[in-house]
């Protein structure tokens, strides 16, 4: 008899796909509930094999996963967590393992997906979850993480375990974790009972780049402006300095896309070295020691999440809709400041603030470009602003 096993708490989007990949397969189902309070029990008690119990969670897995056990009364157990499941060829199998005489657990392969990208291409990650009954769990000393112990003959198999998280339910996995006493990574930390992200601008300081200190903070402090939901462009990131500003300062609020080449402007020496070095790594690099997760930009709609383009931005601009952008902050190649503006000047929305980098620089014809076209409304050391409306909205 297989007895299949799980803890649970708040897994009502993807207990289901747990379940209905081992249902077939399995003569009972033991849930143990940590204390939810979406749908997961109600989900988990319409299959018959179920029986669930109500164990809240100890903040330690290996006691409440044991607990799954001890109800069990297979003399096989196959144990999965919610946001994984198992494909039909791997289920189909255990019915041959039981009848191996000589091994009393397996380990299985698992694959890692995060928002459908495999993540662990390379490394193998075997799981020991099909085993005898009367094996256990043993959890570290944080009781984070756990093994499984008491099993004499474990065998390694080619069958798989799909782990399809989405990015969002790494968070809530992440603060779980920091909760049990795991240290979270710089910048968090818990205010009035909430993990929050409260990095300071300072670890911004060490990027290199050309923005002054007070230009990093009035690019944050707009950024934090920019009504929720609206759509934020940086063109010309460099190593990320400015967009690592842009991004802290929107916090998840906004979509925020960064565009730039990163083979730096032909025509700007300063920008020789990446001929030889690789500055988008750099970039990438240090946008996630400051705690923010990229996405690559690949279609509308967006998600409120920091995204990057690689290309030339008097291309890029095709692929936005008029009227679409809120905020712009223009960085880029600064030969190309007119046609960069009259390009990018039909996509700000009618209430949208227009700014840019250098207008005090020895590129004079910064200056000339914009004066062409509008009068602008403020400057912060050389960070020129235009207020779309000619009046500031927000
Ligand atoms: C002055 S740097 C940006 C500095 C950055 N904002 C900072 O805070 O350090 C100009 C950037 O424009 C990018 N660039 C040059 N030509 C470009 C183009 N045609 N399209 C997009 N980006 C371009 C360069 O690769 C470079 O990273």
């Amino acid at each position: 008899m297989i007895s299949a096993c799980m803890i649970v708490q708040d897994e009502e989007e993807c207990l289901k796909r747990a379940l209905d990949s081992i249902y077939d397969y399995v003569d009972e189902i033991i849930i143990i509930d940590g204390g939810s309070v979406d749908k997961t029990r109600e989900i988990a008690v319409s299959y018959d094999k179920v029986k669930l119990f109500d164990i809240p969670f100890p903040k330690n897995f290996a006691t409440q996963k044991n607990n799954a056990i001890e109800k069990a009364s297979g003399d096989w157990i196959l144990f999965l967590d919610a946001d994984e499941y198992y494909d039909s060829y791997t289920m189909a199998a255990l019915s041959g393992l039981v009848t191996i005489e000589e091994y009393d657990a397996y380990a299985f392969s698992r694959k890692t997906f995060i928002d459908g990208r495999l993540i662990n291409l390379f490394d193998q990650d075997y799981q020991t979850r099909f085993f005898r009954s009367h094996c256990r769990y043993e959890a570290n000393e944080i009781g984070i993480s756990e093994k499984i112990v008491g099993y004499t003959n474990l065998q390694s198999c080619n069958l798989d375990i799909k782990h399809y998280k989405k990015e969002q339910w790494q968070q809530k996995d992440n603060e779980l974790y920091w909760d049990m006493g795991h240290q979270p990574p710089a910048g968090w930390s818990k205010i009035d009972g909430k993990w929050t992200y409260t990095q300071s601008l300072d670890d911004i300081q060490s990027f290199e780049g050309w923005m002054s200190e007070p230009e990093l903070k009035w690019l944050h402090d707009t950024a934090k402006k920019v009504p929720a939901g609206e759509l934020i462009v940086e063109i010309g990131a460099w190593m990320g300095r400015s967009s690592a500003a842009i991004y802290l300062g929107a916090s998840g609020k906004n979509p925020v896309i960064t565009i730039d080449t990163w083979q730096g402007s032909p025509d700007e020496p300063e920008h020789n070295i990446a001929q030889t070095e690789d500055i988008f790594a750099k970039y990438c690099e240090n946008i996630k020691s400051v705690g923010i997760t990229l996405a690559e930009f690949e279609s509308f709609p967006l998600e409120n999440k920091c995204y990057y383009l690689v290309g030339d931005s008097l291309e890029a601009v095709e692929r936005f809709l008029d009227k679409s952008v809120a905020w712009l902050f223009y960085d880029g190649r600064h030969t190309t400041t007119g046609e960069n503006l009259d390009a990018w000047m039909p996509k700000m929305k009618d209430d949208g603030l227009l700014t840019g980098h250098d207008y005090f620089c020895f590129y004079e014809h910064i200056q000339q470009e914009i004066h062409k076209r509008f009068w602008i409304h403020e400057i912060h050391n050389s960070i020129w602003v235009k207020y779309m409306k000619n009046e500031r909205l927000w």
